[in-house]
């Protein structure tokens, strides 16, 4: 069972997919002190504590206040848990509740939630009920607040995860026909993008489009540790000519010279990794790099970063039969055993790790491990609708932003798919991001 396009839910197996939510939630938090869950980590990030209390205030506005069968009555988030009247940097200096009483709400909640789940009718003609539409997608915010805890425990060093760890990455190559490096090219001509389905998707995931694309070459894998290493040894962290004005001003604002995380211990590159640090793996793909850094990878190899739509159909179209799938091996959801998503890894994976997931073009590992950066800002459609609330998609629209594609290990596999669009700063690095290059067919 899993929320994915196309995918009918009773009540049943909503109540079943919401516990399964929780109690992925709750593990994800299982091993941090209260203390660890209360305090703010990073200014980038909220108290998890935060995060906690919003999960459960976002699923009483969307579920108990009144949108359900009397749409539009709720004011929306209220107070503290409101992104926007207390945003992230200010989450410091709340009074967050106690653990007990943070459990306690997101109980309270849940106990409500299910009694008006046996009453609702979810073959309402309201879009909102539909095919269990605001069920999905109170699912898939829990699922999004999972990654950015997990971001979090990410900044904050210390936590043991062994007992957690309960995806094991592979050792030896699955795929011994995958030549990392290499690229394939995406012939071109009419593909369709997005998605018209109102039952899972996002409201800016729609209306599915039509775009004309202009042959392409693209990279069969993300670009790994290994490649990423050799662009610093060449200097690419002090060649000017490799950033464009904004990345320059970040590159000499943050100092960077290499990916967060990664320090030079006599020569030797080693990074941490959740609760783990060793040297720097070169068949993983690089993790923890902002647009910049991409952008500028991508000039030093004589490429560019994909465009978007140039991402999604190198992911999902079938040139063959002119079809776009929704995951890049076909209809199945995204599972563990496909591609690295889900979290319980705590790790990216050696890009040979999942011989299965591969697009039509020959395009490996484009769900799960590292979201890549594209070159694109985030726009709304043509003919966007906002549904059901603006603050999600269309507050963050223009040139600030810039598109993410695919997901990773962090991701929950109930909210990613070769539509999905994830989105952030450019200059930002704190997120489980990578990417792979482009260049014109
Ligand atoms: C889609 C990941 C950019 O975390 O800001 C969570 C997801 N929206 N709660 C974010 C989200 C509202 C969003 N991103
Ligand atoms: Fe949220």
């Amino acid at each position: 069972m899993n929320l994915h396009i196309g995918c009918s839910l009773d009540a049943s197996e909503i109540a079943d997919l919401l516990a399964e939510a929780r109690a992925r939630t709750l593990l994800l938090i299982s091993r941090v002190s209260e203390a660890d869950l209360r305090r703010q980590h990073d200014s980038l990030m909220s108290p998890i504590m935060w995060d906690l209390g919003h999960i459960a205030h976002f699923e009483e506005v969307w579920l108990l206040d009144g949108m359900v069968g009397g749409r539009g009555e709720s004011e929306g988030l209220r107070g503290v848990y409101n992104p926007f009247e207390t945003p992230r940097a200010d989450r410091g200096d709340l009074a967050l509740p106690t653990l007990t009483e943070c459990l306690e709400f997101l109980g309270t909640v849940r106990r409500a939630t299910l009694g008006r789940l046996q009453s609702l009718d979810l073959a309402s003609s309201d879009p909102l009920l539909r095919d269990g539409f605001v069920f999905r997608l109170v699912l898939q915010h829990e699922y999004q607040h999972n990654e950015t805890i997990l971001q979090t425990l990410q900044l904050k060093l210390g936590d043991p995860y062994a007992a957690l760890r309960a995806f094991p990455i592979p050792t030896k190559p699955g795929n011994s026909m995958l030549s990392v490096g290499s690229m394939v090219t995406f012939p071109g001509g009419e593909v369709t993008v997005g998605t018209d389905d109102r039952s899972a998707a996002y409201d800016n995931e729609r209306p599915r489009h039509t775009m004309e694309v202009a042959p392409f070459r693209i990279d069969v894998t993300p670009v790994t540790n290994g490649a990423y290493t050799e662009f610093i040894k060449a200097g690419g962290y002090r060649d000017e000519g490799l950033w464009d004005e904004a990345g320059r001003a970040w590159l000499s604002g943050s100092g960077a010279e290499a990916p967060k995380y990664w320090r030079n211990v006599d020569g030797v590159w080693s990074t941490r990794v959740m609760d783990r640090s060793g040297p720097v793996d070169p068949d993983h793909p690089v993790c923890h790099v902002c647009y910049h850094e991409a952008a500028a990878f991508a000039r030093f190899a004589g490429k560019r970063l994909p465009t978007e739509t140039e991402w999604e159909a190198a992911a999902s179209w079938d040139p063959a039969v002119g079809v776009a799938r929704a995951y890049p091996w076909g209809d199945d959801p995204a599972a563990p055993l496909l591609a690295n998503v889900d979290a319980l890894s705590f790790q990216t994976a050696p890009v040979w790790s999942y011989p299965n997931n591969v697009s039509p073009i020959g395009c490996y590992g484009m769900i799960g491990d590292v979201w890549e950066w594209t070159a694109s800002d985030f726009e709304g459609y043509p003919g966007y609708e906002t549904f059901p609330y603006k603050e999600y998609s269309e507050v963050f629209f223009g040139d600030q932003y810039k598109v993410l594609r695919g997901g990773s290990w962090a991701s929950r596999s109930g909210a990613i798919r070769t539509t999905f669009r994830n989105w952030d700063l450019p200059i930002r690095r704190q997120i489980f991001s990578g990417f792979r290059c482009a260049a014109d067919g």
